[in-house]
């Protein structure tokens, strides 16, 4: 099992309190019993992200394109998405592929045009899926008109739009960096122009100056571009980095921790560039401007946080006025498959987020894939199976990443000058980068680039296991984890209890067996989902009165196990990872 440096540097820089400090107090019914039935479209949705220089490649140069998400909208519906997640494809110098943003209010050129991208919300709606845009709002590309403006002088009336600064002497005449601070890709997060004498601040790559959104200007230009996608028909964003908008005004030097992080950086304590509270007037204001679009339109959130309080306050607290869906990293990042942990986690968003809609997430761009995270290299498919069970049959929205559906693995460079992410160039050999989360889609095994190119070039090489992990092989195969999760996510649509039940935890201390049912309004089935998550065998009888229900009968409604197929109770055999779902039989 290997996790980016990197990875590891988001998760500990953004969750610098201990996760395993918080556990939730169990209440008396440990679940919430009758939930509010809501028909809000992303309560109940599976939103897919698309990395769209790896999805599919329309033209043949080797990168995907907007067109090539348009070509495969049928995969996504059959596979019962409802909403897709574009990562940024505006125009950039694609440094960071996309993440430093150019001009808010076009397509990259690499991507296609606007007409494609217009074609693109067209067909999707006619598939009943939504097009979801990621906001980059921390920080632009420094090719962006308002940064070339911004660094031309000190005067020029953009220069208070990035968060410029003096440095301090230095030794031989040459300034210093204003203080400690560090960018999250390593070395200082400051920046000299010698033209203008200042430092300018950045979280990300030095190509990634920092916006200044203490500055009105700024909010009325990013949510202007905002506005512009709206306006053709986006149902909501996800937004980029979004903790980190702000940086303390006084800008004193972070707290040092000890140690040095993967990039030799000294580990520090970000408390005065992340999650500030200012940033939270923001989120209200960008709700309410977003509220007055018609289709409950959403904001999601990146938000690495330490725990389910802080969680909270992206949703609003009591007044649920800021984000719709701040992405819980705390649930699907664990990286340990414990079920103390997961059921605990579960139970705090499910009673500590003032009743606001939860969204998990085990995979995206910027990490290790959960098939390596979770995997212990012998039961990976079955550990996938369970995770996926998992995030298909809580309450939650459900949040995944391209390629997670057929177990496509990370498949990291193992030579620096195969290396795309500059991160891996700057890291190596201690942090390779997220190329290996990132690779083309795998959709046959007809040719090399496994038809996600006709180049026989592609952006990244296609990881070897495309011969057998692809969507053409798992569609044929009853049994494949494509098919499993087409499974898990029409049950999520069809079934009343797992589309709108309350969710109560069973044999809660079991530390070996999540166990849980999704409860049901009278008449309707309740559901029983049972993960076993060790390498042994595991024996349960799960009491279903502690949810107030007397039946017992069982029939089973989908499991891996064929020794699982004929349950008729809930006193069972889990063989080792075993997911097992089960219908109660009405009296
Ligand atoms: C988070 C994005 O997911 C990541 O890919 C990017 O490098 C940083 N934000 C900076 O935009």
């Amino acid at each position: 099992m290997r996790f980016t440096a990197l990875s590891i540097l988001i998760l500990a820089t953004c969750m610098t309190a201990d996760l395993t400090a918080q556990t939730a107090s169990i209440p008396s019914i440990p679940g919430n019993l009758h939930p509010p039935i809501d028909s809000t479209w992303w309560k109940h949705a599976v939103v897919y992200e698309i990395y769209p220089r790896s999805f599919q490649d329309s033209n043949g140069d080797g990168i995907g394109d907007l067109n090539g998400i348009t070509q495969r909208l049928d995969y996504l519906q059959a596979l019962g998405v409802d909403a897709i997640w574009i990562a940024p494809m505006f125009p950039s110098p694609q440094v960071d592929f996309g993440y430093d943003v150019s001009n808010y209010e076009a397509i990259d050129p690499k991507y296609g045009t606007l007409a494609d991208f217009d074609r693109l919300v067209a067909e999707a709606q006619k598939r009943s899926i939504r097009v979801l845009l990621d906001m980059v709002l921390n920080h632009t590309s420094d090719k962006h008109p308002w940064f070339v403006e911004s660094a031309s002088s000190r005067t020029n009336p953009k220069r208070n739009w990035y968060v410029w600064k003096d440095g301090k002497p230095g030794p031989d005449g040459k300034p210093l960096p204003p203080n400690n601070w560090v960018s999250l890709f390593g070395g200082s997060a400051w920046e000299y122009m010698p033209q203008t004498k200042q430092f300018y601040y950045h979280k990300f790559y030095k190509q990634q100056p920092d916006l200044n959104w203490r500055n009105p200007a700024v909010e009325k230009a990013v949510f202007g571009s905002m506005q512009f996608w709206l306006d053709r028909g986006v149902a909501g964003f996800r937004l980029d980095a979004v903790p980190t908008l702000f940086e303390d005004p006084r800008m004193r030097d972070e707290p040092a921790e000890g140690g040095t992080n993967a990039q030799g950086d000294p580990k520090l304590k970000d408390i005065y560039t992340n999650n500030l509270p200012e940033v939270h007037d923001v989120i209200r204001r960008m709700r309410a401007m977003v509220t007055k679009y018609p289709g409950d339109r959403v904001l999601i959130g990146e938000t690495y946080l330490p725990n389910t309080a802080e969680l909270d306050k992206w949703y609003g607290g009591a007044k649920r006025d800021e984000l719709q869906l701040p992405m819980d990293m705390i649930i699907g990042f664990s990286n340990k498959l414990d079920a103390d942990t997961f059921r605990n986690r579960i139970l705090e968003v499910e009673t500590q987020v003032h009743g606001s809609q939860p969204l998990i997430v085990f995979d995206n761009h910027d990490n290790v894939r959960s098939w390596d995270r979770y995997g212990d290299g012998v039961h990976n498919e079955a550990i996938a199976k369970l995770i996926a069970a998992m995030l298909f049959t809580t309450r939650s929205t459900a949040l995944m990443y391209y390629g997670e559906e057929l177990g496509m693995a990370t498949t990291t460079p193992t030579r620096v000058e195969d290396v795309k992410d500059p991160i891996g160039i700057t890291g190596w050999p201690k942090e390779k980068g997220r190329d290996g989360e990132r690779t083309p889609m795998q959709w046959d095994a007809s040719n090399p680039q496994a038809s996600f190119s006709s180049n026989t070039s592609t952006w990244l090489p296609l990881p070897p296991n495309y011969k057998t992990v692809n969507v053409e092989t798992e569609l044929a195969d009853p049994n494949s984890l494509l098919n499993w999760h087409k499974q898990l996510i029409s049950m999520r649509r069809k079934r009343d209890s797992i589309r709108d039940g309350g969710i109560v935890m069973l044999d809660i201390t079991n530390s070996n067996v999540l166990s849980y049912v999704r409860t049901a309004p009278p008449g309707h089935h309740n559901i029983v989902i049972a993960l076993n998550m060790t390498a042994q065998p595991q024996s349960i009888a799960l009491d279903l009165t502690t949810a107030g229900i007397k039946e017992k009968l069982m029939r089973t409604l989908l499991t891996n196990e064929p020794s699982l197929q004929g349950a008729t109770s809930t006193s069972i055999t889990l063989p080792p990872f075993a997911t097992w779902i089960g219908e109660v039989q009405l009296p």
